[in-house]
């Protein structure tokens, strides 16, 4: 988390800054700011909050310089307030920091006893004091990074200013990501692609340990052991477009929107639409294939387990899904027949990416399903399944949920098919529905009016209960995630059956209960379960299917019809209508939709 930017330009850097932190506010919007030398000294801009505070305190307070670094927060040490903002100036050094420097503690004791005094309670401001005191022991500016990298232990990308170096950014990677762009006699380093958009398409990436010295036209590149390395440039696709709402009030808004095209352009590169069959990319074998291991997390995971429900069914493959922070360090036993997939949006968590480096060091073969094709976790991978919904800004995730879900579903056919488990009809009849997803979630996306009314009521409640069975159980999860995240009202997924052990105590009056069923072979269970809760004055708004709205017990508060389809599509065609509950319960509580508190889009920190 953090977004970390850094130009050596020849233009007015402060607002180029500003446009890429812009870019990087997904990765956390808890402080920004920016520095500068002017007149061989090290200054900066910093507020507390949205990037809008730190454009305010720039335009009263303007940093005249062409080269500079900039920063956007998602504090982990230290309260988000201006003194803990990034940069952190120490001496002759600034820096900014995306990471976590684990080793902080006795660093910075080891500092302060030299007599060395902070002015922030981050662990970044130990890396600035450090490198400042390896200056002054002598070292010039290059030697005493790598000296003082060479003392960190932890997580960072790093861009950093040397007074009265006024032409060169030193950077580092150690897990999280950072890119180095190559502009016409300028050079950027940042997060990721993303934010050297507006500046240059021609990026090449640091590999974990590498460190880079970036003047205005070059990028010297060393790696761990400080000798010079070679990371190719790559020329991203364009990307300026794609950060616009146009119409929309929100990028989340959009990104539901955006929701046709993005599981078209998915499902296109996944299946052969002149012969109706899959077409999965990676050439890989689901025969030899003996089991399959999804690590992932939030949402991610989310769709990691509508991947068990759609590929064990319809392939007879068995498929263990596990949260990435717990599956890392429990040490669990894999056997190397088994095929790792990843999930993640970004391709940079950090737990994801550990969890599949465990898997990759037993021997597994691995794959990952990423919407970043430049991410840590695609380069490290075997097999790239890209989802092709393009960038998602909006932090709740909608667009890349449904774009994930449209590429599991397309792998359980396949895996199905290669497996035997179905005919060469079934399969060409399978791509076929999947091939009507787009059209029926635009569908679904008509019940907007209808779900905006529904929103009113939720918008009053304390608590909230998901309820689904079958594929429905994941997407009840997920829609009280994302409720959850954008409207800060607590709610909770479960498993319908699961009612009566425990969760229906919480049923009263005052909770809408979301039940999730199409007509399909779980339908008569969940009717049951819908009565049950009735029957105790829950308030069920109850989302179905034209067919299941025929055969509803009575007395649903509320139901939201949406398209026919077959059981293969439904948590594609169904999940439209429950993000667009938690966007209208949000908007309801007057809640910051693209930026909810405390979170951000890229975790690339435990
Ligand atoms: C929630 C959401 C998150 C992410 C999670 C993993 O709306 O998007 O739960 O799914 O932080 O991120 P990725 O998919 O980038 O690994």
């Amino acid at each position: 988390m953090c977004g970390i930017i850094g130009i050596v330009g020849t233009k007015p850097v402060a607002e180029r800054l500003v446009e890429s932190l812009r870019r990087l506010e997904y990765r956390g919007y808890d402080s920004a700011g920016v520095a500068a030398q002017i007149d061989g000294k090290l200054e900066r801009r910093r507020a507390p909050g949205k990037l809008r505070e730190l454009e305010a305190v720039l335009a009263d307070h303007p940093l005249p310089a062409a080269t500079g670094i900039g920063h956007t927060r998602w504090a982990t040490h230290g309260a988000p307030t201006e003194r803990n903002a990034h940069p952190h100036i120490a001496g002759r050094v600034a820096v900014v920091h995306n990471g976590i420097i684990e080793n902080f503690a006795e660093l910075k004791a080891e500092l302060q006893a030299k007599g060395r005094v902070f002015s922030s309670d981050t662990d970044t401001e130990v890396v600035a004091q450090l490198l400042d005191e390896t200056l002054n022991d002598g070292l010039e500016p290059v030697a005493a990074f790598k000296a003082t990298l060479d003392r960190l232990r932890g997580a960072y990308a790093l861009a950093v200013l040397v007074g009265g170096e006024q032409e060169v950014i030193l950077g580092a990677r150690n897990g999280p990501p950072l890119a180095v762009g190559y502009g016409d006699g300028e050079m950027f380093v940042g997060s990721d692609g993303l934010a050297l958009g507006p500046f240059t398409n021609r990026v090449a990436y640091l590999e974990d340990g590498d460190y880079v010295v970036v003047d205005h036209h070059s990028a010297k590149i060393f790696d761990h052991a400080g000798l010079p390395a070679d990371r190719p440039i790559k020329t991203l696709a364009a990307s300026a477009a794609v950060m616009e709402k146009g119409n929309y009030r929100h990028f989340m808004e959009k990104e539901i929107h955006d929701q046709p095209e993005g599981c078209q352009r998915t499902i296109a590169a996944y299946v052969d639409t002149l012969t109706d069959r899959t077409a999965v990319p990676g050439g890989l074998d689901f025969k030899a294939i003996e089991r399959i291991q999804i690590v992932a997390c939030g949402t991610s995971y989310i769709a990691g387990m509508m991947g068990k429900y759609l590929i064990e069914k319809l392939a007879d493959l068995p498929v263990d899904v596990e949260i990435a922070s717990e599956f890392r360090y429990r040490e669990p036993a894999l056997n190397a027949g088994s095929l790792a997939i990843a999930m993640s949006q970004s391709g940079e968590t950090a737990d994801t990416l550990a969890a599949l480096r465990y898997c990759q060091a037993k021997g597994m073969k691995s794959a990952a399903i990423v919407n970043t094709v430049e991410s840590t976790i695609a380069r490290e991978v075997d097999v790239i399944w890209p989802i092709h919904c393009g960038p998602e800004i909006g932090v709740a995730s909608t667009k890349a949920f449904t774009a994930q879900v449209s590429v599991l579903t397309a792998l359980a056919v396949a895996a199905a098919r290669a497996r035997g488990r179905i005919d060469e009809a079934e399969e060409q009849r399978l791509v076929r529905v999947l091939l009507e997803a787009p059209r029926l979630i635009a569908e679904s996306i008509q019940l907007e009016d209808a779900v905006r009314g529904i929103a009113v009521e939720v918008a009053k409640a304390r608590d909230v209960l998901y309820l689904g069975r079958g594929p429905m159980y994941p997407l009840s999860l997920e829609g009280a995630l994302k409720l959850k995240e954008i409207s800060y009202i607590h709610a909770e997924g479960y498993a319908a059956g699961e009612l009566k052990h425990g969760p229906i105590a919480l049923v009263d009056e005052h909770t809408p209960i979301v039940i999730l069923a199409p007509f399909d072979s779980y339908f008569e269970k969940s009717a049951s379960n819908m009565s049950e809760v009735m029957a105790r004055g829950g308030q069920v708004v109850f989302i179905t299917d034209p067919d299941g709205e025929r055969h509803a017990p009575a007395g649903a508060r509320v139901v939201v019809t949406a398209p026919r389809c077959d059981p293969l599509i439904a948590p594609l065609v169904m999940s439209a209508p429950i993000q667009l509950l938690a966007y209208h319960v949000a908007l309801q509580k007057g809640a910051d939709v693209d930026q909810p508190r405390n979170l951000a889009k890229s975790v690339t920190v435990e």
